[in-house]
């Protein structure tokens, strides 16, 4: 079953009812100013950090769902009945309901009484504010009299202390309202420079501030006293919870359109000029209102609108292709790439199910993040590389979270997580392949963010994997520390105490619990650092992590192997984790997937064993499961992985980041059928077709499908947020279609399913834009190269001398 469809030529997915099975979230703004959007034009907004800049306020796990968000209420001057034109708040009948999710912007349309509403929400590039752009028609025969109401709830900034702390927080609101615009300033007259305004492009009626005025103080969001009634009451926020509401009265004639501009927004006054008059405490309104003024001619934000779509056709140029198969293009070609711009921007802090106090930035998981993004906009993932490692730690260890607006190491979060740094060899080495920008290497960059710390960042990736091999166990293999990947398995941890964190419980010393995984994924990254310092010239180096990757490679075949799959762990007590011996979690997805994309086991026929051992037991017709067989009482020695009901998250979910390392595991075999078979199980729009049962947006990948041990197997949960994005698209550009950047050029390398004739494509590298056509002659992988006029040697298109600016390539596949 469906709830709208896919408009490609608009890059839209287009909803076409509001109760949808989840809300189906959309996300605004590009680098600072950032906004969550439902279907039903619930979610907030938030500057740079979702946690200490809120700017309004969301209700999480609220009944019903979805509450709080950029509410409008249309009131019909006649009758008195009043309706949501974006069906939250008053969840009434709307004749029309249209949703249409685009990049960067989500219009929400509808026809009620012969009222038709269409809004249209957006953060200008380079703005901290967001647009709602309003049309209101009059399609009756006969003229009407309409009053419409705005509405949004300001949070007191301090998202967790906003809803905690109503001792004090009851008493701090404030607000100006000037000139028909409401400015929140809570906290203004003490330590903050920064405000909120709501601002509207027509004369008002009135306005409201205080929430309890304008709802009365036991009706709730579906029938305001002030839209009962068709009159605000010009109350001012003392205290209590300010919110912003303009009232407009608006006469149509037949037929006739009504534009009304809304902007929300945020600013930040320079200290010495935070107040005007200067020894008043009002806010000096000098520098944003010419900014407001600007936004409020409707001319200017059609041209703003522009300007996002020309960003993201800029954007998104870099890589297009046009396989057979629909699915992956629109994948390709628009959502995936969204998926990982707003999973690059957010880590993992703001969504439907991340309430944005939780998280701040991963390192693990930026840095993977990094991996779907580095190609469309090389500039920010530079500047994110250099962030994320400006928080590690002298000894090469990681903050396992810094927050986004300080850029600091979290300190509550801890460390430990032994696989962290690793992910930083990762993401450089793929900035260079992308951008051949060497001089990243040679940038200063500290430890722990401490001045006089710091050392070029080839420097931090030498310590990364210094700190590896600074810390194996018994078996020559990494230690685990607090976990790896898999958060969730802890085995050093041993809580007995109900609500403690496994992420921050004191962690057992030891040299006992080592991981497989860590340790492919150290020969991964050593056999980069190998490849890094061999294009430098770095000779000895370069032989040193050969051998390094070697030795590890080596202890992982003699103690990492089950006989029909890598096994996942040894546990403190020396006991093997996901070895055929194990009563449950006989056999991880993690280590399989890793260990042969790292190489290991391709020569002695361990890679092909484990990965039909996979397909055996852990592959479903929803993906691929986490373990097998799931775990059905809580470990003490395992800790959080078996604290889910079997078949979520960690416990035998098919947590979908996972998926993708084995398809990326099949093309290493050569196996394109089953690489693509894998990658369109959980291909959201795929699974289109099954929304009732995916549940979650069929445009985004979600973390997490319900496993088989699970009542609900297939269902989705914890979209947008996650690795998933980042390395599924990896797995189908780089390898499935196989276009990868190396050092060297851009290598061509499909494996692909049998039955594909070929495929097109364009890829923009390095400012060269690459026409490549693909076309199967026979049934393998093998690859004969003709560029422009040549045939080439190997299936690396050499990088063409300066002022190239196109280049033919012609593949054949045999
Ligand atoms: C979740 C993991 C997550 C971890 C850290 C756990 O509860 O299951 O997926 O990585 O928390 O936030
Ligand atoms: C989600 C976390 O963000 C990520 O860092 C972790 O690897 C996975 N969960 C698996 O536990």
């Amino acid at each position: 079953m469906r709830y709208g469809y896919f408009d490609d030529d608009r890059r839209e997915y287009v909803i076409t009812r509001p109760d949808t099975p989840l809300p189906w979230l959309n996300y605004l703004g590009n680098e600072d100013y950032f906004a969550l959007i439902s279907n039903t034009a619930g979610g907030y907004s938030f500057y740079q950090d979702a946690r200490l800049r809120r700017i309004t306020r969301y209700r999480y796990n609220n009944v019903p769902p979805d509450y709080g968000g950029r509410y409008l209420y249309i009131r019909d001057g006649s009758t008195g009945e009043f309706w949501s034109p974006t069906w939250q708040p008053i969840r009434g009948d709307l004749e029309k309901f249209l949703c249409r999710h685009g990049l960067g912007y989500s219009i929400i349309s509808s026809l009620n009484q012969g009222i038709a509403a269409n809004v249209c929400y957006f953060v200008p590039l380079g703005e901290n504010l967001e647009v709602w752009d309003l049309s209101l028609t009059n399609q009756r025969d006969k003229p009407a009299e309409l009053d419409l109401f705005s509405l949004v709830e300001f949070a007191l900034w301090d998202a967790q202390d906003d809803s905690t702390n109503f001792q004090r927080n009851f008493n701090t609101g404030e607000v100006e309202v000037e000139d028909g615009v409401i400015y929140h300033k809570t906290e203004y007259r003490e330590r903050r420079n920064h405000f909120a305004y709501f601002a509207c492009s027509k004369p008002l009626a009135g306005f409201d501030t205080q929430r309890a005025d304008f709802l009365g103080m036991y009706q709730s969001w579906e029938s305001p006293i002030v839209v009962e009634q068709g009159r605000a009451n010009n109350s001012i926020a003392h205290g209590w919870a300010p919110i912003g509401s303009h009232h407009l009265k608006i006469s149509f004639v037949p037929g006739q359109m009504h534009r009304i501009i809304f902007l929300l927004g945020y600013y930040e006054n320079p200290e010495e000029a935070k107040f005007d008059p200067p020894d008043s405490q009002s806010i000096n309104k000098q520098f944003i209102k010419p900014i407001i003024s600007r936004y409020l001619d409707p001319d200017l934000v059609d041209n703003a609108f522009e300007n996002l779509k020309l960003y993201w056709d800029q954007v998104l140029e870099v890589i297009n292709v046009h396989t057979p198969d629909e699915h992956t293009n629109r994948m390709v070609n628009i959502w995936n790439q969204y998926q990982c711009m707003v999973t690059f921007n957010m880590s993992r802090s703001a969504s439907f199910f991340e309430s944005g106090v939780g998280r701040g930035m991963g390192f693990r998981d930026s840095n993977q993040d990094l991996l779907g993004f580095v190609h469309m906009i090389p500039d920010r993932a530079r500047q994110r590389i250099l962030d994320i490692a400006a928080t590690q730690l002298p000894n090469g260890s990681a903050y396992h979270q810094y927050q986004p607006l300080t850029k600091r190491g979290n300190e509550a979060v801890g460390s430990n997580f032994n696989d962290d740094p690793l992910w930083l060899v990762l993401a450089v080495t793929a900035y260079l392949k992308e951008t051949g920008d060497w001089s990243i290497l040679e940038e200063s960059v500290p430890y722990d963010n401490r001045p006089g710390s710091e050392h070029p960042l080839y420097d931090h990736l030498q310590r990364s994997i210094r700190f590896t091999l600074d810390r194996l166990g018994i078996h020559g293999l990494p230690l685990i520390g607090r976990a790896d990947w898999n958060d969730c398995l802890n085995l050093n941890t041993f809580s007995s105490e109900p609500g403690e964190s496994f992420q921050t419980v004191e962690i057992q010393e030891g040299d006992t619990a080592e991981s497989v995984f860590i340790a492919g994924l150290f020969v991964l990254a050593a056999r980069e650092m190998a490849d890094l310092a061999a294009v430098r010239g770095l000779s000895n180096e370069a032989a040193a992590y050969i051998q390094i990757a070697q030795g590890m490679e080596k202890k992982v075949i003699e103690n990492g192997w089950d006989g029909e799959w890598f096994l996942r762990a040894y546990d403190h007590f020396g006991q093997k984790i996901g070895s055929h011996q194990c009563k449950q979690g006989q056999i991880f997805i993690e280590p399989q997937g890793i260990c042969v994309m790292a190489g290991i086991g391709i020569d002695n026929d361990m890679a092909r064993k484990a990965l039909s051992s996979v397909k055996e037991h852990l592959n479903t017709s929803h993906g691929i499961i986490l373990h097998q067989p799931a775990y059905t009482r809580y470990y003490l020695n395992l800790g959080e992985i078996s604290s889910y009901p079997p078949g979520y998250k960690e416990n035998a979910g098919v947590f979908c980041h996972t998926n993708p390392w084995i398809m990326i595991a099949e093309t290493c075999l050569g196996n394109g059928n089953m690489a693509f078979e894998y990658y369109s199980q959980i291909n959201p729009s795929v699974r289109e077709c099954i929304s009732d049962v995916h549940r979650c947006e069929p445009y985004v990948y979600a973390q997490m499908i319900a496993g088989k041990d699970a009542p609900t197997h297939g269902e989705a949960k914890n979209s947008w947020l996650t690795g998933t994005a980042a390395w599924n698209f990896v797995a189908i550009n780089q390898w499935i279609l196989g276009i990868r950047p190396t050092y060297n050029g851009l290598k061509i390398s499909p494996v692909i399913p049998q039955d594909w004739e070929g495929f097109t494509g364009i890829r923009i590298y390095r400012g060269v834009t690459y026409h490549i056509s693909v076309v199967r002659k026979g049934p393998g992988n093998r690859v004969s190269l003709h560029v422009d006029d040549d045939y080439i040697d190997g299936d690396i298109i050499p990088i063409p001398p300066k002022g190239v600016e196109d280049v033919q390539v012609q593949v054949t596949l045999s």
